[in-house]
């Protein structure tokens, strides 16, 4: 796979993509809005994977540091002295923790833009650079919230699914695989970000981030578009499925609110 891109590197399930792949020796490009996160991170990959790390400090919600990141994207072989992306993860994301009827809209507007807008910008980059070398895979992070009714937070992970889908239709036979995962609850720092307690909710409904990383990775490797992590989430994806929708909507009217 080469060097991988990582969005939303600096926490939770970016930096566990981060680790695992240093692990398996790829160079890494980091992308996360923090600097002093992000030196920090590259500074320890680079100690104790020995690795080479980019560093890109960037807003994946501004136009104008989007375009950035999707500019070394789109670096094609020996283009700068860059390598191309082998492996691009859209993985930043996060909770508005918030109802769409009386939250912030600017704040909705905001998560449209970075997990939907940026996922579509940078695929769009990379796998343009990919198919014309012939080889890559690109890894969406999507949610098993894209089958419940968790506001606009579950409509765009749900795009986020239906868009991988559609691109490993149109990459099928080009070398380059599209891949998308759907994680169920998972220690990070996700919750907390979106200042949402999580506290009654038990500990038996959680995943590791390693157990959701190396999962995705392996689907990855298999060339697998949909994958989602531990047999929980697994039985509850297909259970939301096959159910009634207004049995999803009514359970998940009564679940605490976790995005
Ligand atoms: N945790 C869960 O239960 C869960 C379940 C299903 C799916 N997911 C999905 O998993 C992905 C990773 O989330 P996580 O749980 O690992 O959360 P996390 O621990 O809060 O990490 C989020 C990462 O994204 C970065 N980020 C946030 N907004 C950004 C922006 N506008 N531009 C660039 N980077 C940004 C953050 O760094 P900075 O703040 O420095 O930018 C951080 O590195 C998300 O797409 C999330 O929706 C999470």
């Amino acid at each position: 796979m080469g060097t991988a891109l990582v969005t939303g590197a600096t926490s939770g399930l970016g930096e566990e993509f981060c680790w695992q792949l240093a692990a398996a020796h790829h160079d890494l490009v980091i992308v996360a809005r923090t600097q002093d996160k992000l030196d920090a991170l590259a500074a320890r990959l680079r100690e104790i994977a020995g690795i080479s790390v980019e560093v890109i400090a960037a807003d994946l919600g501004e136009p104008a540091e989007l375009a950035r990141v999707a500019a070394r994207a789109s670096v094609r072989r020996g283009h700068g002295g860059l390598a191309p992306i082998g492996l691009l993860v859209n993985n930043a994301g996060f909770g508005p923790g918030q109802s769409f009827l009386t939250g912030d809209f600017d704040r909705e507007l905001y998560g449209l833009d970075v997990m939907v807008r940026a996922v579509m910008a940078l695929s769009h980059e990379a796998t343009l650079a990919m198919v014309a070398r012939g080889r890559g895979a690109i890894l969406n992070v999507s949610s098993v919230a894209a089958d419940t009714g968790m506001g606009t937070y579950s409509a765009h992970k749900a795009w986020v699914r239906a868009f991988t889908e559609g691109l490993a239709v149109e990459l099928a036979g080009t070398g380059v695989t599209a891949t998308v995962v759907s994680p169920g609850l998972t220690r990070t720092h996700f919750h907390e970000a979106a200042h949402l307690d999580v506290s009654s909710t038990p500990d038996w409904v959680w995943s590791s981030p390693e157990q959701v990383v190396s999962a995705a990775l392996e689907a990855v490797r298999r060339g697998q578009v949909l994958v989602t992590p531990t047999p929980l989430y697994k039985v509850a994806s297909m259970a939301t499925r096959l159910a009634p929708r207004w049995v999803v909507r009514s359970v998940t009217q009564r679940l605490p609110h976790v995005v």
